[in-house]
């Protein structure tokens, strides 16, 4: 059973400031995004950050001038089928339906609610404000307006320390249930050399029969991240403790 809340019931008009993104977004997702500004998760969307696979991610404006992120799940471009193999076989969304619209808002729920856990668990993860249908709103990881660079970009200068505070979050996740399933040096910024962990829509709980293969693999590419730092770190024996 998950918590859906859906902008469908109420049809209204949408807002002129929306208009510009009619031919990057369906009608209902340009309602949403008016049913969120009107419930004061945004005043208005700013600059494109990156569009990626799945999603356009935004900048946005607050009415008290602070700035957060705009995750939007595009409906009619994003390969469902693969997302609906990744998040079919996940028990919390049992008995999901293979019908576009639906997979892509589970995959939005899903990005949301294993933020949710996260945070609350102390983790270094974007604070998730709202998720409603194919759009999540987060905390901006940057400075006002300005994102963080990914780790890709932005190698750390205290490559130990980094790893160390990176590897705290891993075991946070871990002992909150579940592990990210798609970990590399694009899904981590580097805020002021410290790491932020994004994209956990692939994120499975820990009793997912393919969890220990995407484990595997989100530890692959931290190793081989950071060995081409010069770095050869035994993360492999740290997540070892994860399961302590
Ligand atoms: N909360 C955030 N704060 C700052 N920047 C962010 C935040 N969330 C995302 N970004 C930026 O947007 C980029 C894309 O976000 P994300 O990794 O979540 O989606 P994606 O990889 O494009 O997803 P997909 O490929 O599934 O569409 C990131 O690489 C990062 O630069
Ligand atoms: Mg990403």
């Amino acid at each position: 059973m998950f918590i859906y809340v859906s902008g469908f019931n109420y049809p209204m008009p949408t807002k002129e400031k929306f208009k510009t993104y009619k031919n990057v977004f369906d009608e209902k997702t340009l309602r949403v995004l008016f049913k969120l500004e009107s419930e004061g998760y945004f005043e208005e969307l700013k600059s494109p950050i990156s569009i990626g696979k799945e999603s356009n991610v935004f900048t946005a404006i607050k009415k008290d001038g602070t700035y957060v992120v705009v995750k939007i799940y595009r409906i009619n471009t994003a390969d469902f089928k693969r997302m609906y193999k990744y998040i079919g076989c996940d028990p919390r969304f049992k008995g999901l339906s293979n019908q576009r619209r639906k997979v892509v808002f589970a995959w939005a729920q899903r990005e949301y609610r294993n933020l949710l856990i996260a945070n609350q668990a102390g983790a270094r993860v974007p604070v998730p404000y709202a998720v409603m249908d194919n759009i999540l709103v987060m905390e901006l990881i940057g400075k006002n307006n300005e994102p963080a660079p990914r780790l890709k970009d932005k190698p750390p200068k205290n490559v130990k320390k980094f790893i160390k505070e990176l590897i705290n979050n891993l075991t946070i996740f871990y002992k909150s249930g579940f592990i990210h399933g798609d970990l590399s040096e694009f899904n981590i910024l580097n805020y002021n050399d410290t790491p932020y962990i994004i994209d956990l829509s692939h994120g499975v709980k820990l009793d997912y029969s393919g969890m220990q293969e995407l484990l595997d693999r989100d530890i692959k590419n931290l190793k081989k991240y950071f060995s081409k730092l010069g770095l050869d770190v035994d993360i492999e024996n740290i997540l070892k403790n994860l399961k302590r």
